[in-house]
Parts: structure tokens; sequence; C-alpha cells
């Protein structure tokens, strides 16, 4: 429903909006100003593409923790997976187009960031940037990508998700830890059964965000100034935990090889050798859930214990002038919060005897709930100069 109601506005939208830096920002304020039902439009596409990030990552959570990735389910994980990252890039694309300062800054300090790709950093941020800076080639290149190529893309991997459902004989049953695969309710048919309960979910979606989109406007700031930037300047906030950690490690680590093994683990998680299949087990099994609480709480509170430590200790020491800094900042704290993980593995499966299924659901809390307090922190306890701040501190004493 999300994605209909992006392609819907999203036509309409390109009715009056113009790609072009001298134009853009002036045809949002028209839109805005001057076109019957134009910010209404604006509005329901700009929270429909939000929402679908949250919906999105949900679904995801859920396929994940009732195990609905287990064969024969396997590859559509990993369309699944592609399809996040069009959301993503649709999300991405779309939010230079505004042409505001907002717009322009986070985009500049996003694709600033390409240059860090080992060997061909720069010619992809060239590619990109269609240009040296973010300009009339960056709003070229994301606009025909933005209206054109990921909605082709979307449009075409959407369809195999759903046959990939179908040829797996539907959803996975929800079963209780113990209850064997055998035991199915009675099957009804699809039409009118599932088309029924989808259609009242997408009308109740539908009246939700048109509701929202009445009582709250997509955010607009001053035209796009590329000689004034805003402080702190933040990327998008789906980027901000990678922002985040780009204060905590090396570039090269934060914004190359961290992210690539996080991918490759996504893709490669349905393909591990789990020794049991828990499909349709909220959380593996009942030793499964508690394990995945440990993990969730140990996360919760080693995570911003890291991020203060290093605002605090671990600084300091990479200031030390003779040290590399893709060593103290890199290597060193990636090998050591490696190192920390695998003990931390080892420890709980053997102290509860746990499957591989149980404990690598445990690891994925961890690095969940980790990233997660990362996303937080980078979106409300960053002020300016990207300072750790109390965001309830209103004014300065005395
Ligand atoms: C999954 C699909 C899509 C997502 C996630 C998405 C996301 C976004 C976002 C976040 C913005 C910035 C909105 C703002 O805050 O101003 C935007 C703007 C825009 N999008 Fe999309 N979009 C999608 C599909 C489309 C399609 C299919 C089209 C047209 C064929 C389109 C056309 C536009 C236009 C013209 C703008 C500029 C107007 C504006 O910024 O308000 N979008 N999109
Ligand atoms: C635009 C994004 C997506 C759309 C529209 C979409 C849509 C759907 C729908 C409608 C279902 C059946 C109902 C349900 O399980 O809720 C489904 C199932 C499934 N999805 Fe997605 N999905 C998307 C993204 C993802 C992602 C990010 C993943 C995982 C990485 C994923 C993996 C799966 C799997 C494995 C199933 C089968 C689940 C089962 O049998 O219980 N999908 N998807």
């Amino acid at each position: 429903m999300l994605v209909f109601l992006l392609l819907g506005t999203g036509v309409l939208l390109k009715f009056v909006y113009q790609p072009f830096p001298d134009k853009a920002y002036e045809s949002i304020l028209y839109l805005q100003k001057d076109v019957l039902f134009g910010r209404l439009i604006r509005n329901i596409h700009h929270w429909s593409a939000n929402a679908l990030i949250l919906v999105a990552f949900l679904h995801l959570l859920r396929v994940f923790f009732t195990g609905a990735f287990h064969a024969p389910r396997q590859f559509n994980w990993v369309i699944g997976s592609g399809l996040f990252l069009l959301i993503l890039l649709s999300n991405f694309t779309g939010y230079l187009l505004p042409w505001d300062q907002l717009a322009f800054w986070a985009i500049t300090i996003c694709t600033g960031m390409l240059e860090y790709i080992p060997g061909i950093g720069l010619w992809v941020q060239k590619l990109i940037q269609g240009g040296p800076e973010v300009g009339q080639g960056t709003l070229s290149n994301f606009y025909a990508v933005h209206t054109a190529i990921l909605p082709a893309l979307l449009l075409i991997l959407m369809p195999f998700h759903f046959w990939r459902i179908r040829k797996a004989g539907g959803l996975v049953i929800p079963r209780t830890p113990g209850q064997s695969f055998e035991v199915r309710g009675q099957s009804v048919p699809t039409i009118p059964n599932l088309l029924l309960r989808e259609i009242v979910v997408a009308l109740v979606l539908f009246a939700l965000v048109l509701v929202f989109s009445m009582f709250f406007n997509a955010p607009l700031g001053d035209k796009a100034n590329p000689g004034l930037s805003p402080n702190p300047t933040k990327a998008p906030w789906y980027f901000m935990g990678i922002q985040e950690m780009l204060l905590h490690f090396h570039p090269l680590f934060a914004l190359f090889i961290i992210p690539v093994l996080m991918l490759f683990a996504l893709l490669a998680l349905p393909y591990i050798n789990f020794q049991v299949n828990t499909a349709g087990v909220w959380f593996a099994s009942t030793k499964g859930r508690g394990m995945a609480l440990i993990a969730g709480l140990a996360a919760l509170m080693g995570a911003p214990l890291a991020i203060l430590a290093d605002e605090y200790l671990i600084e300091v020491a990479a200031r030390l002038p003779t040290i590399p800094t893709w060593l103290t900042n890199g290597l060193v704290p990636l090998a050591l919060l490696l190192a920390a993980i695998a003990v931390f593995y080892v420890f709980i499966k053997r102290k509860y005897a746990a499957s591989n299924a149980e404990a690598v659901q445990m690891v994925f809390v961890l690095l969940l709930v980790a990233f997660l307090v990362l996303t937080v922190t980078g979106i409300w306890f960053r002020g300016t100069g990207m300072k750790l701040v109390w965001p309830w501190n209103t004014g300065t004493p005395g």
C-alpha cells in the first residue's frame, strides 16, 4: 500500500517539480502554495516514504524472529534484502530533490563519504555526483534514478517476492516451541479470505497516512546555499547509525568495511547451518527467548557505555602522534569488538548448551540493538560540532 501511494503521489509530483538547482526549491514552494492539494500530495509522499522504511524493517524483524528465512524461503530473504536496499536508495535519492539546506548538506556529506571506498571511491563519487561536487549533475542523476530506475526495479522485484511466497506454499505457519510442522489448521481459499483482510489493512493504513499528512507537514528548510553549511550537518535519519559509527571508527572501517560485512551477513544469513529449522516459532525456542533478551539487555547497556568511553578516554589515546589512526581507530577497536562478540557467543552458547539457531539469533539481537543505540545517539544526542548533548537540556545555567 505504501509503495503504491508513493508511486501515485510521485507521478503527481512530477507534473510540478523541476529538477534544476535554480528552480527545484521554487517549484516545491509553488506546489505547496498554489497547487490544489499540492502540499497534501507532498506530505503523503514524504510520510509514506519514511513509514516504508519502518514497516519494511519491522517486516524484516518479523521474518527473522519467526525463522521464516529457512528452506524453502532462503532466496526470498535475499530478494527481500534487495527490496530493503531499493527502499533506502529511493529515500536517499528523494531526499535531495527539494533542494533545501537540509537536502543539500545531507547529500553532500553522504556522497563525500564515498571517497573512502578503496581504489574506486573517487570515481564512484564523481559518477554519482555527476561532477566534482553536488550540483546540477547530481540533481539530474538523482531525479532520473529516483523517478525511473528505482520504481522500475521495485515493480519487478515485488511481484517476484510475492510469487516466491506462493511457491513456498504461503507464509510459515505459527507453532509453539516443540509443536511439529505437521500441525496445520484447515486451509481456505486465498480469495476472498486473504484478499478481504489485506484490503481492510490497506484501507486503514491509507486512512492513517492521510490523517497524519493533513496535520503534519513535510519539512522544508531554506533554499540550498552551497556556501553556508549548517552545524551540525547530519545524514538522513536512517543513515545516522553509520554517521555515528564514523565518530568512533576510522572512515575506511565505519563507511566501508563494517557496512559491507553487515550487508554480507544479511544476505548470507539464510544459508548458515542452523542445526534446527525454527520456522514458525517466535524467537526459535523458549531458551532462544531468554537468550535474545540477555543479548538485547547487554547491547542496551554496553553500547552507550562504549560510546561514552570512546568519547572521553580512547579519543585521547587516538591523538597520540606516532600511531596511525587506521590502527588506533580502525583495526584495534574492530578486533576488540569482534573478540568481545566471539567471547560472548562462546560463553553463552556453552552456558545454555544452545543450538546454532539460538546462538546466531543472539548475536543478531546484540548487533541490532547496538546499531539502534548508535542511530538514536546520532539523531537525538549529537549537537553542534557533533558533540554529545542532552536533548532535554534547555538553556545554560547562569
Ligand atoms: C519507494 C518509492 C519512493 C520513495 C521511498 C520515495 C521517497 C521520496 C522522498 C523521501 C522524497 C523527498 C520528499 C520531501 O521530503 O520533500 C521524494 C521526493 C520526490 N519523489 Fe519520491 N519516492 C518514491 C517513489 C517516487 C516515484 C515513483 C516518483 C515519480 C515517478 C517520485 C517522485 C518524486 C518527486 C518528483 C519528488 C520531489 C518532490 C518533493 O521533494 O516533495 N518518487 N521521494
Ligand atoms: C518493499 C519491501 C517488501 C515488501 C512489499 C514485502 C512484502 C511481503 C509480503 C506481503 C509478504 C507476505 C506477508 C508477510 O509476511 O507479511 C512477505 C513475506 C516475506 N518477506 Fe517480504 N517484503 C518486503 C521486504 C522484505 C525484506 C526486507 C525481507 C528480508 C530481508 C523480506 C523477506 C520475506 C520473507 C522471507 C517472506 C516469507 C515469510 C513467511 O513465509 O512467513 N521481505 N513479504
